[in-house]
């Protein structure tokens, strides 16, 4: 039988009961955590939000049936307890938990409702307790287990750090809408069918980005926003199909401007987890990061830095460096301390997934002996730049050399890879270090040789620099030169945050668009609100977009936003718990004149 809550009132959380709380009379409700049967004793861990107490039912003082009771709860069943706090004695205190040196003796007791066997196990004694899909599926179970309160605790303690910090540096914060005209910013939109406009469809924000623009427009000079964003792309751990963004925008920022808001806001995030931060963060231009770690995003917690072969192996007849040479291309190292010992599976290994995901024509390698250099690469390339391949690389005995030919972004990708990958199976950083990085001066554009044409590398309200708008004049535009005045903010080795200086002016975006490929009237057509906006005095503007979720993830040690989202959907894009996306009912669709063509 069941009790009610009646005119039962709580006093204290279960985990602040600390020694200051002995001789009082306290009402406690929570979880049973597990229960010991002693006999005439009853020991019962209660756990709530603020972690957990143990209480002991003992059969002279527990009143009525309470003792009685006591032996018929279980784990997860939901009692309410009143009782005395009481020092522990010397040898049972518990030194590994907050209440260790108290316990509460129990007088009265209350079952408020009971529980099923849970399908996961509650406890992290052994890490994640079980397949993420049952986790998923069970989320509001998932998320009792003190790693998952602890994840969402310190990512509602990064919101409200946020909001007032953001709030003492004089923004607003505004809500921008949800369903919105769709705009293309590199991924698909959500769409929404409209009832009242049959045929017709809103989109989902995949950011607030011209919402903001439009209130510096609208005058508010300093805009924020905790904004949810939903893009429908590809997942991967530090990717969902909606996510959170510290969204800001302001009037009239140099670029120092917004780096310094949000190094001002780095700061007081970090004071949170006693992250050590020096101010300013370091930086390095999109050029350097991609010369030295082949990636826009680059780990500085650990060195291993790509090494340009190109010049050395220039003139070489082997045929795949020739090859590179010949189509524009680069050869490139990295040097593994102290890995020449890497076996040949690893070796393969490597291979087969550079090549497999990163398209690399092959994986060169060359063990640095003490009696020799030994390489299959050798045959190819001869003693004679093999000697002068190593030297290049500056490896010493011991280390592994492994080299990539191929077109610039094949090297890239892949050595970066292959960089992270030794970087984490040999531990070379310490995964407490924080090492946050601003990469600047990215490309304004990349040109996709799929459809060939050139799109915008943030996207296309970034300014140009202002000293390269003439490279985009005239008849033969050098576009690839083109320097943005774009910026993302990386911490070890993600990218946690992007943003720009925007383009005020109408005539340069006008001139954006064309280069993107809008015709005027396509421009008008999607953006025709914009650019009319634009026109009626729009004040220089700039900002940037942080992912909560990532932060939050670094924060708290986890390697996947997942953890760090109340309820986030699978690699699949799907809610295993509530089932979605799923059908809707032919009513439905006929109110919104769809029909399901399979
Ligand atoms: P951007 O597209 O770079 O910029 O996004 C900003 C940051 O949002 C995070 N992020 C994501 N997090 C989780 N899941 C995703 N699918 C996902 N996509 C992006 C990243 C990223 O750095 N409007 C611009 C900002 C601006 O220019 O001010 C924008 O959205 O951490």
């Amino acid at each position: 039988m069941l009790d009610h809550l009646g005119n039962l009132e709580r006093t204290h959380y279960c985990g602040d009961l600390r020694t200051d709380h002995v001789g009082q009379t306290v009402t406690l409700m929570g979880w049973v955590n597990g229960r010991r049967d002693h006999g005439p004793l009853t020991f019962v861990d209660l756990r709530d939000r603020e972690g957990f107490v143990q209480v002991v039912l003992n059969e002279e003082r527990a009143g009525g049936d309470a003792h009685q009771r006591g032996k018929t709860i279980r784990n997860e069943y939901v009692i309410c307890v009143r009782g005395t706090v009481v020092r522990r004695s010397e040898e049972t205190i518990n030194p590994k938990i907050p209440t260790g040196e108290i316990e509460v003796h129990v007088t009265e007791m209350y079952v408020l409702n009971d529980a099923k066997t849970t399908p996961i196990p509650l406890n992290d004694d052994k890490g994640a307790p079980a397949a993420e899909d049952t986790r998923l599926k069970y989320r509001y179970l998932d998320l009792r287990r003190p790693s998952m309160q602890a994840n969402i605790r310190l990512r509602h303690k990064m919101t409200s750090t946020i909001r007032s910090y953001m709030d003492g540096q004089g923004f607003l914060e505004i809500e921008t809408p949800m369903l919105i005209r769709s705009t293309p910013e590199g991924a698909r939109d959500f769409i929404v069918p409209s009832r009242l406009h049959a045929g017709e469809f809103y989109a989902l924000p995949q950011s607030p980005q011209l919402f903001k623009q439009l209130l510096m427009i609208a005058g508010f000079d300093r805009y924020f926003q905790i904004a949810r964003c939903f893009r429908d792309e590809d997942l991967r751990a530090d990717r969902q199909p909606e996510f959170t963004q510290l969204d800001v925008e302001m009037s009239f920022p140099r670029m120092e401007t917004v780096f310094q808001v949000m190094e001002g806001l780095v700061v007081e995030l970090c004071a949170l987890k006693n992250i050590p931060v020096t101010l300013p963060l370091p930086r390095m231009t999109y050029d350097e990061a991609m010369r030295r770690y082949g990636s826009d995003k680059p780990d500085t917690r650990f060195g291993m830095e790509l090494v340009d072969l190109t010049e050395t192996v220039r003139g070489s007849d082997f045929i795949p460096y020739q090859k590179a040479l010949e189509s524009n291309g680069q050869v490139k190292a990295i040097v593994a301390k102290g890995k020449a010992d890497y076996a040949r599976k690893t070796l393969d290994d490597f291979t087969d997934w550079l090549r497999k995901d990163f398209k690399a024509g092959g994986l060169g390698y060359a063990k640095v002996l003490a009696e020799g250099v030994s390489s299959p690469l050798t045959k190819g390339v001869g003693e004679e730049l093999m000697a002068k391949i190593v030297a290049a690389t500056g490896a010493e005995t011991g280390d592994m050399v492994f080299i990539v030919a191929g077109s610039a972004a094949v090297v890239a990708a892949a050595l970066s890879a292959l960089r992270l990958e030794i970087g984490k199976r040999e531990k070379l950083y310490d995964p407490n270090q924080f090492n946050f990085l601003w990469v600047t001066e990215f490309p304004m554009f990349e040109y996709h040789e799929e459809d060939n044409r050139w799109y915008a590398m943030h996207h296309p309200f970034t300014s140009p620099r202002d000293e390269d708008l003439e490279r985009f004049a005239g008849e033969n535009p050098d576009l690839g030169g083109v320097r943005a005045k774009a910026y993302d903010l990386v911490l070890n080795g993600v990218e946690i945050g992007g943003g720009s200086i925007r383009i005020h002016r109408q005539d340069i975006q006008q001139q954006i668009f064309r280069i993107l490929g809008f015709t005027d009237e396509d421009a008008r057509r999607r953006f025709g609100f914009f650019m009319d906006a634009l026109s009626y005095g729009t004040p220089p503007h700039g900002g940037i977009a942080l992912g909560l979720d990532r932060l939050v993830m670094l924060f708290s040690g986890e390697s996947s936003i997942r953890d760090v989202m109340a309820f986030p959907k699978t690699a699949s894009a799907s809610d295993l718990m509530c089932e979605s996306p799923g059908p809707v009912d032919d009513y439905q669709l006929k109110e919104l004149r769809l029909k399901i063509v399979t």
